[in-house]
């Protein structure tokens, strides 16, 4: 395929495991390079689906990665406090409390594996596991199609779960996910991407100075294991104002005791939507290289997580350390713990729905 490098990481090819249960056969993982008439290019892996590497030029033209990852699979896998570097994660993004749910009448027990709660699909969820992965293009784009069919009862959720991730990278410099699935069983799904960003490169300091704006005029307040109240509340005169953009540093450290139990931003957005399709969720700014990220979604929330838990130990691709703070996840999806709260959008996909959601990441310089 064209400008399409899909190479077999050898690497990337080895038996593995995960909490000392045997996962997958790793022969089939390879790297997809996707890259455009400007020289912006993304790499993707089929395994977890990971994005591994977006790089994008400043303003001067100097191209960085911007992405937080690694070079080696291996990586992926065992690292320390596995902080999802890139990856799909489902069924469930984010937390289902104490890891139960009850749908028509069965209560479903899940892993437990951010105590005392259920946590980004859990102990082998989509990030974990290898995708079937085909690479597509057409006028002025490139892209991968990755497929996983996550069996019913896998990882304790309910329905065979047949599911479609599709990352393009168009010649305007925007890379979109589209995702797709259907279900035989009625199932909670929430799925997102992890990629954590830093817009002066991975790996250079912290983004405390980088400027968030969020299309959000509410949040979900949470208690301190982090699940929703199932208050959406203004954000109006308090920290989690990003209504106008901010350094996401400035009001990081003020008492607030949603900061506390987030230890810093670890909260859903409720997006305020102009409608159907895509609509502006968020925008970043990084004032000394210029670059700017702008995230359109069609989902109902984004969890704006600020690294709080690096702290230095993990080393990326530059070698360089992934300090505390060293990158943010802007994770589109529907609020956590929506299985458990009814007045939250629904999460459930039944036998005769599609699951069907884009979000659109579109870099430039300022
Ligand atoms: C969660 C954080 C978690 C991080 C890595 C984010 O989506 O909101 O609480 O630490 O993922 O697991």
């Amino acid at each position: 395929m064209k400008n399409i490098l899909a190479c077999v990481l050898s690497l990337f090819t080895f038996c593995s495991y995960v909490s000392g249960q045997k996962v997958q056969d790793f022969d089939s993982i390879q790297l997809y390079t996707l890259t455009n008439q400007s020289g912006v290019q993304v790499k993707v892996t089929n395994f977890g689906a990971i994005i591994t590497s977006i790089i994008v030029p400043d303003r001067a033209g100097k191209m960085a990665d911007i992405a937080l990852g690694y070079h080696h699979v291996e990586n992926y896998i065992n690292a320390v406090d596995k902080p999802y570097f890139g990856a799909i994660v489902g069924r469930y993004g984010n937390r289902i409390a104490k890891g139960e749910f009850t749908l028509d009448g069965e209560t479903y027990s899940l892993a437990v594996n951010n105590s005392p709660n259920h946590l980004h699909g859990g102990v082998i969820g989509f990030d974990k596991v290898v995708w079937e992965a085909k690479p597509i293009h057409g006028q002025g784009w490139q892209g991968v199609e990755l497929k996983y069919l996550a069996k019913d009862k896998e990882e304790g959720y309910p329905g065979n779960l047949s599911i479609t991730v599709t990352y393009k990278l168009d010649d305007s410099n925007q890379l979109s996910v589209d995702y797709h699935a259907t279900t035989d069983k009625a199932t909670p799904v929430n799925l997102t991407q992890h990629t954590y960003f830093n817009l002066k490169g991975e790996g250079d300091g912290t983004i405390l100075d980088h400027e968030l704006m969020l299309n959000a005029s509410r949040y979900t307040p949470v208690d301190s294991t982090l699940i929703p109240t199932g208050e959406l509340a203004s954000v109006t005169g308090t920290p989690f104002d990003f209504t106008k953009p901010k350094a996401i540093g400035r009001d990081i450290g003020l008492k607030h005791q949603q900061l506390e139990y987030g230890l810093g931003y670890d909260h859903n957005f409720v997006l305020n939507r102009d409608g159907e399709g895509l609509s502006h969720a968020a925008t970043v700014h990084e004032p000394s290289s210029g670059r700017v990220m702008e995230i359109h979604t069609t989902e109902p929330g984004i969890q704006f997580y600020c690294g709080n838990f690096l702290d230095g130990r993990l080393k990326g691709k530059s070698g360089r350390s992934y300090v505390h703070r060293g990158g943010f996840c802007l994770e589109t999806q529907h609020y956590p713990d929506s299985p458990n709260q009814d007045q939250f959008p629904s999460t459930i996909l039944r036998p005769d729905g599609v699951y069907k959601t884009t979000t659109v990441f579109k870099f430039s310089t300022k």
